[in-house]
Formats: structure tokens, C-alpha cells, sequence
């Protein structure tokens, strides 16, 4: 996209046509296949798109993270701060994965150590990444876990990762992800395993975090609905691209692409009852082994065309900051009404 060609001061991350491919028995998956967008310092991005579409695959290239083998960035670049992560040695990754760049996964219980307390782990964390003695990283700690919005966090953080609720656990895991002050925290999908109420509490802290440091946000979820009130711009992803790109009123009142007006659509409405059933995107996410010809969405797709079949769309701006990759605005195709 033409977005990126040259760096904004503002970028502190780029993806640039990004193919992360798997080398698989049954053949190659290719997970992430051209994707390109930006993380500008102190917005929230919202990564959104259904299961398998390379939400967590973008992520884990970001952070150099994918298993080698099965698993390749084939091309394209990841940029962090001017540099490509590409050519950065493993050791130093590891101290930007550390320092500057945080993940926060669904599932505290994988990342959080059964057998430690949560103050010795968030204080080892501390310890790890920044030279202070242990009454200061103790210190920190409490503040990190109060920020958060964990109650009596002096004594909480005495407790072990089973003696918190789910909401509790990914609160730690933010004050976990936050204890190196990182310039971009990776969020995926932490929300998706808690009720909606904590959900919302969650996100709002996120918000909080946000609008305090200045800190950048990748938010994934699958969930349009989450990213309507957390973030600034949205990517639409669909079967290893990017479809749709804009912010983030754009995408909701102005969606051009057929995917995200079908995405929209099975949004369930504060007015919509229990019983009304809920408009589901037709047919299933393809494989990604042999993904469709032509557009990869055309065999779902209520506005497709005879050509999306066979033509690979290319991706236009149509106005500044909105992207779209669908035949029906790249002039590759004769619209006739
Ligand atoms: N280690 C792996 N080996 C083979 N294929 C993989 C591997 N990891 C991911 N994939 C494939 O890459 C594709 C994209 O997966 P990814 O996890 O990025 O989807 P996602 O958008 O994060 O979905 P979800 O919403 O379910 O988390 C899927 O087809 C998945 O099966
Ligand atoms: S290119 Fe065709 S199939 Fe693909 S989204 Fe556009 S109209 Fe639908
Ligand atoms: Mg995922």
C-alpha cells in the first residue's frame, strides 16, 4: 500500500508486505500473505477477522516469534523504529521482545508460572529489564498492579496465579506486559475468554494505559464489536490479507469492502433479541493450503462478480488513509449498475 512507502515520523512500526508461509505435510499455508499497515506512536490498531485469518501469525512475525520450522517469513519486512527486525541477531530480539514491544495472549494461565507468587513473577520481570534493587522493583510492582486495578495489591501480590479470577489474571498479565514500559503492546485477543462485563473493564483499562504513556496498541480479536470503542484505525483480515484498512469511523459508517459490511452485519445489536437470529457470514473461512483463485473471499461474497473468480484484486486508497482490495473499486473489472 502506498501508505508505507515512505516513513512517517510517526510509524514506529511497519509491515510491508509480509508473506509468513508454513511448510506443512499437506502442503504450504500461506498464513500471512502480503500484508502490509502501520502502528503509529499512541494509537490502538485494531486487528479484526475470523479464526485462521493470520491475525496471530501478523503477530508473532512482528515479534520474530514464528517456529522455524514448520513455520517462514517468506518476504516482505517488518520494521521496529527504522530497523528491519529481520536482520536484528536473536539475542538483541530478545531484549526488544523484553523492553520495547509486550504480548498479552487470551490466556494468562499459559503464561502466568503456576508456581511462583504473581508479585515475585511481575518483580522478576522488573529485575530482568531495568537495573533497580529489589525494595524498588517491589515497589514497582505494587504501583504496576494498583495501576491495573487490582484491589489490596500489596497483599494480592503474595497470591498464586489459581487464587485470581480470569479478569484478575489478565489484569496481572497487562501489569506483567507493562512493567518494561514497552512503546507497543500486542493484544490478542484478551478479552475473548472473559464474560462482558470484565471484558469491558479490561478494555477500559486498555484505553486507560493508552491515553497515560502513549503506548501503541496492536488489539486482535475476531470481535468487531470489541474494537468499536478502543481503536483508532482497524485492519480487516481475511484468509492472509489485509481487505480493508481505514479508521475506525470509516470502517463503520463507511465500510467499502463486502467482507467487513458481512462482518458488521453479524454484530449482535443492543436492540436485537435472544431469539432473533443473528446473520451469519455464509460458507467458511477457506484453506489456506489452496486458497480460492482469484479474490479469496469470492465464494462467500454477496456482491461477487464472474471475474472475482479469476482476477486478483489489487489494493486501492480510496480516499487518504482508506484501503481497500476488492475488485469493485480497483478498475480492474467494468462495474455495470
Ligand atoms: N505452526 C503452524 N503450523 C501450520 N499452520 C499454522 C501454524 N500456526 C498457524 N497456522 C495456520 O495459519 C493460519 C492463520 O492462523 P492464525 O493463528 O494466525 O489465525 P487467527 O486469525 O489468529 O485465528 P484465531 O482468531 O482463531 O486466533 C491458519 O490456517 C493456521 O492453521
Ligand atoms: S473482489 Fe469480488 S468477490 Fe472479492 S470482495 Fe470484491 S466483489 Fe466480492
Ligand atoms: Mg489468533
Amino acid at each position: 500500500m502506498a501508505e508505507n512507502k515512505a516513513m512517517d515520523k510517526e510509524d514506529i512500526l511497519i509491515v510491508d508486505d509480509l508473506h509468513t508461509y508454513f511448510f506443512t505435510e499437506d502442503g504450504v499455508v500461506k498464513a500471512v500473505d502480503g500484508v502490509t499497515f502501520t502502528v503509529r506512536r499512541g494509537e490502538v490498531l485494531g486487528l479484526v477477522g475470523e479464526s485462521g485469518s493470520g491475525k496471530s501469525v501478523t503477530a508473532m512475525s512482528i515479534l520474530k516469534l514464528i517456529p522455524q520450522p514448520p513455520g517462514k517469513i517468506i518476504s516482505g519486512d517488518v520494521i521496529w523504529k527504522g530497523q528491519s527486525i529481520l536482520n536484528i541477531p536473536e539475542t538483541e530480539m530478545r531484549a526488544i521482545r523484553g523492553n520495547q514491544i509486550a504480548v498479552v495472549f487470551q490466556d494468562p494461565m499459559t503464561s502466568l508460572n503456576p508456581v511462583l507468587t504473581i508479585g515475585d513473577q511481575i518483580k522478576e520481570a522488573i529485575k530482568l529489564h531495568q537495573q533497580v534493587s529489589d525494595i524498588e522493583a517491589e515497589e514497582k510492582t505494587r504501583t504496576l498492579l494498583e495501576l491495573v486495578g487490582i484491589p489490596d495489591a500489596g497483599k494480592r501480590l503474595k497470591d498464586y496465579p489459581w487464587q485470581f479470577s480470569g479478569g484478575m489474571r489478565q489484569r496481572v498479565m497487562i501489569a506483567l506486559a507493562l512493567s518494561c514500559n514497552p512503546d507497543l503492546l500486542i493484544a490478542d485477543e484478551p478479552t475473548t475468554a472473559l464474560d462482558v462485563t470484565i471484558q469491558a473493564q479490561v478494555l477500559d483499562l486498555m484505553r486507560d494505559l493508552k491515553n497515560r504513556f502513549q503506548t501503541s496498541i496492536i488489539l486482535i480479536t475476531h470481535d468487531i464489536g470489541v474494537i468499536a470503542e478502543m481503536c483508532d484505525r482497524v485492519a480487516v483480515m481475511y484468509a492472509g490479507n489485509i481487505v480493508e484498512l481505514a479508521d475506525v469511523i470509516t470502517i463503520f459508517k463507511e465500510p467499502k469492502h463486502p467482507y467487513t459490511k458481512a462482518l458488521l452485519k453479524a454484530i449482535p445489536s443492543a436492540s436485537s433479541s435472544r431469539d432473533e437470529e443473528l446473520y451469519a457470514i455464509p460458507g467458511t473461512i477457506p484453506n489456506l493450503i489452496n486458497p480460492p483463485s482469484g479474490c479469496r473471499f469470492h465464494p462467500r461474497c454477496a456482491e461477487a462478480r464472474p471475474e472475482c473468480s479469476e482476477i486478483v484484486p489489487e489494493t486501492v486508497e480510496l480516499e487518504p488513509g482508506h484501503f481497500v482490495r476488492c475488485l469493485l473499486y480497483t478498475g480492474q473489472i467494468e462495474i455495470t449498475k
